[in-house]
């Protein structure tokens, strides 16, 4: 079985050290009466590498430029810092190092509207150096300012930043003027997030702090921020006890860039980019995230003072990837287009007369759950009180535009409401009043709030049963902490339905769906949960190809369980994942209705007669690796595949990799997934706990996903019974052979694209090698897998995934 070790020649190694490390160490200096005049087609000041530059960029559509400093070698051409707090400046401004030493941005007219802070003496010269470093230097060479020492919204490797140092986000991804958070390193030692209020920098109360402070003995306390050149960011103690922001181990800055940055949304964000593309010609790679914080902004701005993370009248919403988006309340519509942490006001002021007749009549309650507000604002509490008379109270007080009612109590809310959040785990129901000319056909009441009414009318005839007595009253309020209670685990194991988060799933009759696919004629595929056919949708403006799936398992849970579940999968929103556009339950028919992929199953792309290029392969398993994260650790329930294979995984007009059949196990089988999975799953994909006495937890993916990547980097099946050589049958056998004698040029001998990225090659191996470890705990999760393969991180040796061989 074992295959001849001998370990002559290895490209790898090779490579690793044929990198170039030489930059020429040469700074390009700048001399007196140099200038950049804004305009289009006006050269920048490069760094020696050519990896920096400094100069003009227009910004928007205007002729408006912003001096800033940007990463010029990648296609994002990432700005990292810029002059004039962000303010742009017309076409033909001019900046000038002057003969007499001076530094500054004029406008066409001559006046001028920027020069360096701080500046202690004259400048002699300047230069933008290759950490990404604008200096100006006196005779002596003494840096007397630089644009390190005056940072922006983002902060390099190699940067430091002092005590009382200061980042701010800017307004909008296009517009540079100071955003409403901030980062500081106070001098107490402790590094901290906070709003401000805008024009001012009056500091709100901190969303995150590291905690590198001690009032008692200084000595513990924090005093530098370092982004030190490996990459790594981190507060320094002065007692050397350094808190670690970037945890882990990170790729070497010699093939990654790296940045972090005060986002706009207030996240404190470290990226890494890498600095060429992946196979040397085309750029599909971007910034990813390697670390953030804080992890959940909504629930952490606090304090009654500001408008939290949304602005006023907005609600924050935690989205799958921990980045905030915000959400005007139903009647209010955003300050600022553009800027969606603007906060909102209200479309429509109310005009009110106390004495309105039928107040009913002027105004529509729309009805939210799941949603708080981190400040009271509360200026009436009404109790006992039900949702009935909440609701009226509200309707019928020219003061009231949101009431809260939970618990038999009724709180009316006063303008402009801060601090607002989607929050899964609260009860309790919001009422927005809203004046009726403005109920536009976007927020048509959802089905909850078609019946509210019928809802409040029963509670209201209960209650006025029960309400006869003190007693009774009292028992009613405990049957309906109880029923809050039980809607509440109800809740929790439906997640997506209630949630305000809606979802745009589209309910279709069988006999829709048996003309769209011409009575069930063209098949695309058959599972083990039903055949897939092909459809076409139309409509007068459009027509959209559809897949069809036909489930053929009965439905033992009803239907209610099958639109929820629909509904759980038609809100995980992910490129990699083909979506869901609706579903058909009528009768007997259980039927789910996808997009359409037009280049077929990955299975048919990977092992037909040509080999598909190795740039598609890696961009395939990234894009593959990214859904599974998302499923596993993004989505608000944790979605577990059961059954990754090519076979589904399918292929959009672009070649994007997007799995498909996730959410049916749950859908499908409840308890008895795991029986059904064991029979179904293919040999050589399903991982060794579904035959033992173990539990099934997302791991079975990453063991899937393994062997796929092996698959996928090979460009061959997992078992060929076809091979001459017998070590070759197994691929996973086979692949941590040649791992082992270092002769992985053996797997690619007729692949000339992969020969060349033989380090890509390795890298892949050895993650596929951890996915398929035996002991589950030891398979890294997919969020590590992605980092992994894409370099982020580095991949240690992976140990032996076979414990039964004999040689291991
Ligand atoms: C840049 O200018 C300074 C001061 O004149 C000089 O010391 C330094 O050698 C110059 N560097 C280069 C590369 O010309
Ligand atoms: C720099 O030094 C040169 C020669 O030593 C002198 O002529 C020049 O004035 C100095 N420039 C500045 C800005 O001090
Ligand atoms: C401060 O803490 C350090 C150790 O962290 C200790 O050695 C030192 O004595 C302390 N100083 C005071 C004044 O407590
Ligand atoms: C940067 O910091 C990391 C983590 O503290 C450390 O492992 C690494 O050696 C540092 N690199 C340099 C060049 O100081
Ligand atoms: C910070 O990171 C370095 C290098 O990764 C590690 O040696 C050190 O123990 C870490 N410190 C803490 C407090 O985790
Ligand atoms: C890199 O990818 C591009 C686009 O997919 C392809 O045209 C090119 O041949 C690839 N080059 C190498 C060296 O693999
Ligand atoms: C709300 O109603 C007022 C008066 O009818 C109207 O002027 C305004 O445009 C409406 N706003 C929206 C968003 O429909």
């Amino acid at each position: 079985m074992e295959i001849a070790c001998s370990i002559l020649h290895n490209f790898s190694l090779v490579l690793f050290f044929a990198l170039p490390v030489l930059v020429a160490a040469q700074t390009a200096n700048i001399s007196l009466g140099s200038s950049l005049v804004a305009s289009e087609d006006s050269s920048p000041w490069h760094s020696p590498s050519k990896e920096f530059a400094f100069g003009f960029r227009r910004i928007g559509d205007q002729n408006l430029f912003l001096l800033a400093i940007w990463f010029d070698a990648i296609p994002d051409r990432t700005i990292v810092w810029y002059a004039n707090d962000g303010k742009t400046a017309p076409e033909g401004s001019k900046l000038e190092l002057g003969v007499d030493g001076q530094f500054t941005l004029t406008t066409p007219q001559g006046k001028e509207i920027w020069k360096p802070d701080n500046m202690v003496d004259k400048a002699s010269y300047a230069a933008m150096l290759d950490t990404g470093n604008f200096i100006l230097a006196d005779n002596d060479s003494n840096h007397i300012w630089e644009s390190f020492r005056d940072p922006t919204d983002t902060i390099l490797p190699t940067q430091i930043m002092e005590r009382g140092g200061l980042l701010s986000s800017r307004r909008t991804e296009n517009n540079y003027e100071k955003g409403r958070f901030q980062l500081r390193l106070l001098p107490d030692g402790n590094l901290v997030l906070n709003p401000i209020a805008l024009p001012t920098d009056n500091a709100y109360g901190a969303y995150y702090n590291s905690d590198t402070n001690d009032i008692a003995n200084d000595t513990n306390s924090g005093f530098r921020l370092v982004f030190n050149e490996s990459g790594y960011l981190y507060v320094v103690r002065r007692n050397g006890n350094n808190k670690n922001l970037t945890s882990g181990s990170i790729s070497s800055p010699q093939d990654f860039y790296y940045r972090a940055t005060l986002d706009v949304d207030g996240i404190f964000t470290q990226y890494a980019h890498p600095k060429s593309p992946a196979n040397g010609s085309s750029w599909v790679q971007s910034w990813t995230p390697v670390w953030f914080e804080p992890k959940d902004i909504c629930s952490g701005i606090k304090g009654d003072l500001g408008g939290g993370v949304c602005g006023f009248n907005s609600y924050c919403i935690l989205q799958s990837n921990g980045r905030p988006t915000c959400q005007c309340l139903p009647g209010f519509s955003l300050f600022d287009q553009d800027d969606k942490f603007s906060g909102c006001k209200q479309d429509n002021l109310q005009t009110c007369d106390p004495y309105a007749p039928n107040p009913e009549e002027l105004y529509e309650t729309k009805f939210l759950s799941n949603l708080v507000w981190r400040t009271s604002a509360n200026y009436e509490e009404l109790g006992p009180s039900n949702e009935v008379d909440c609701r009226d109270s509200c309707i019928s007080d020219c003061n009231c535009v949101v009431a809260v009612t939970y618990a038999g109590k009724c709180w009316k809310k006063k303008l402009p409401l801060s601090s607002g959040m989607v929050d899964i785990s609260t009860y309790g129901k919001v009422f927005i009043k809203i004046p009726k000319a403005n109920l536009t056909s976007r927020e048509l009441p959802s089905p909850e709030s078609i019946n509210q009414r019928d809802q409040a009318t029963a509670i209201l005839v209960i209650s006025i049963i029960l309400g006869i007595s003190v007693f009774l009253n009292l028992l009613f309020m405990a049957a309906s902490s109880i029923a809050f209670i039980f809607s509440y685990h109800k809740r929790q194991k439906h997640a997506g339905v209630s949630s305000i988060l809606e979802t745009n799933l589209r309910s279709f009759t069988f006999e829709n769906l048996k003309n769209a696919t011409d009575g069930f004629r063209e098949e695309l595929g058959r599972g083990a949960f039903g055949i897939v056919y092909k459809g076409i949708l139309s409509s007068p403006s459009s027509t959209t190809l559809i897949a069809v799936k036909k489930l053929n398992n009965p439905i033992q849970d009803g239907e209610k369980e099958f639109v929820a579940e629909a509904s759980a999968i038609a809100k995980t929103h992910h490129k990699n994942l083909v979506r869901l556009l609706g579903f058909c339950e009528e009768g007997q028919h259980r039927l789910l209705v996808y997009e359409f992929m037009s280049n077929g199953t990955l299975a048919s792309f990977l092992f037909g007669i040509s080999k598909p290029d190795w740039n598609k392969r890696v961009q395939i398993a990234f894009g593959i690796a990214r859904g599974l994260a998302y499923l596993h650790e993004e989505c608000g329930t944790q979605i577990i595949h059961c059954d990754i294979k090519p076979q589904n995984i399918l292929l959009d007009d672009s070649f994007t990799a997007r799995i498909s059949d996730f959410g049916l196990a749950k859908l499908l089988m409840n308890e008895q997934t795991r029986t059904l999975t064991a029979v179904r799953g293919t040999k050589g994909y399903v991982a060794p706990e579904w035959f033992r006495n173990m539990p099934i937890t997302a791991k079975v993916d990453v063991y899937s996903f393994g062997v796929m990547l092996l698959e996928i980097i090979f460009c061959r099946k997992s078992l060929d019974v076809e091979k001459e050589n017998e070590e070759e049958v197994i691929l996973v056998d086979w692949v941590y052979d040649c791992y082992r004698c270092r002769r992985l040029d053996k797997l690619v001998e007729n692949d000339e694209e992969a020969k060349i990225d033989m380090r890509s090659v390795e890298r892949f191996v050895m993650v596929a090698i951890w996915c398929i470890q035996e002991d589950p705990s030891l398979r890294p999760s997919m969020k590590m897998v992605t980092q992994m393969i894409e370099g982020v991180v580095q991949v240690s040796m992976p140990p032996c995934p076979c414990p039964f061989s004999s040689f291991c």
